[in-house]
């Protein structure tokens, strides 16, 4: 077990190595068992937190809130285009004033070629914790989430188990596509085998996916790249099927909208989760495109494990706060 984490960032998946993401997994167990047994335990009391939005979000703002409440802190909802940050604050500024005020800054930014380098400039100036709550490249809270869940569901040890990070056609807009780049990059270090689908033109960042096939052959794990959905969920132990947007492709929201309309065959429905195994389980970061990405019978059945994820993602991130702004 690493246990000294204070004072980190939390901004890609790979800052945090596979020793310290296990800690950060036992911590989120222990916080968890506590809230359930109504355990009061305000690790961080008076400490505050600022979350800067630059996009919109429900689960990533309500869990930070909640868990920064529970650990007996306080956290500031802070969005770009109701203060002066829309009017031009600089990432430096932002790094150097708020962390003056507060004892850590959260920043969802996921501005295409914006906002990883914005977080990044963020902590550059800043003195207190910057944690990256999604930008264009990396998800990384959810992907601990997920893991944990995984690990519920699945057991400690994951080895030979399939998980299918499968692309989904969506019509409400072009989703990032930092939910599956963090899933291929955290997953094989926990010894998954991976296999990613999706059409020729939705592939993602090549450096990425090249450092997921590397950290794969490190942990003596499988990574495979498929374009057939069907085929990718044969045998399959946990099946993470979402949409995101043609980005490498294109840019261009219109042109972007024309190349996914191409594929709405690629939903998730119970005839495909029965190509994967009998206790497979379906995951989601959600918001879903309800009967379009997934149907409902799948997305509401047996095999769906979508709340327990969501609610996950208050563990993991009271457990990096508790561990980094002590
Ligand atoms: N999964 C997730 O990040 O949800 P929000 O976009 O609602 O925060």
């Amino acid at each position: 077990m690493q246990s000294y984490l204070r004072g980190r960032d939390f901004i890609s998946d790979l800052d945090f190595s596979k020793e310290e993401v296990e800690t950060v997994l036992e911590v989120a167990w222990d916080l968890k068992r506590k809230r359930a047994l109504g355990i009061p335990h305000a690790y961080l009391r008076d400490k505050t937190l600022a979350m800067l939005f630059f996009f919109s979000s429900t689960r990533t703002r309500s869990s930070f809130e909640a868990g920064m409440a529970q650990l007996g802190g306080h956290a500031a909802f802070i969005e770009s285009r109701t203060t002066q940050i829309h009017h031009g604050d600089t990432a430096k500024e932002i790094g150097e004033i708020l962390g003056r005020y507060f004892d850590g800054i959260a920043i969802r930014n996921v501005d295409w070629g914006v906002g990883n380098a914005y977080i990044n400039t963020v902590a550059q100036h800043s003195r207190v914790p910057v944690f990256n709550m999604q930008c264009e490249i990396y998800h990384p809270f959810q992907i601990l989430a997920d893991l944990m869940t995984i690990m519920e569901k699945k057991g400690r040890d994951l080895r030979r188990k399939k998980l299918v990070v499968s692309w989904a056609y969506a019509s409400s807009y072009l989703k990032p596509i930092s939910v599956p780049q963090s899933l291929i990059l955290q997953m094989p270090r926990f010894g998954l085998d991976v296999v990613l689908a999706h059409p020729p033109e939705f592939q993602l960042m090549p450096e990425i996916v090249d450092e997921a096939r590397s950290l794969a052959r490190k942990y003596r794990v499988g990574f495979d790249i498929v374009h057939d959905m069907d085929e990718a969920f044969k045998d399959a132990d946990i099946i993470y099927a979402k949409s995101w947007g043609p980005l490498l492709t294109t840019t261009d929201p219109e042109e972007g909208k024309r190349l996914q309309d191409q594929y709405k065959d690629w939903i998730t429905d119970a005839r495909r989760m029965a190509l994967a195994k009998e206790d497979a389980i379906y995951m989601h970061p959600l918001p879903a495109d309800r009967d379009i990405e997934v149907t409902s019978e799948v997305l509401d059945g047996p095999q769906s494990v979508v709340y327990d994820e969501a609610e996950n993602r208050l563990h993991v991130q009271k457990a990096v706060m508790a561990l980094t702004m002590a």
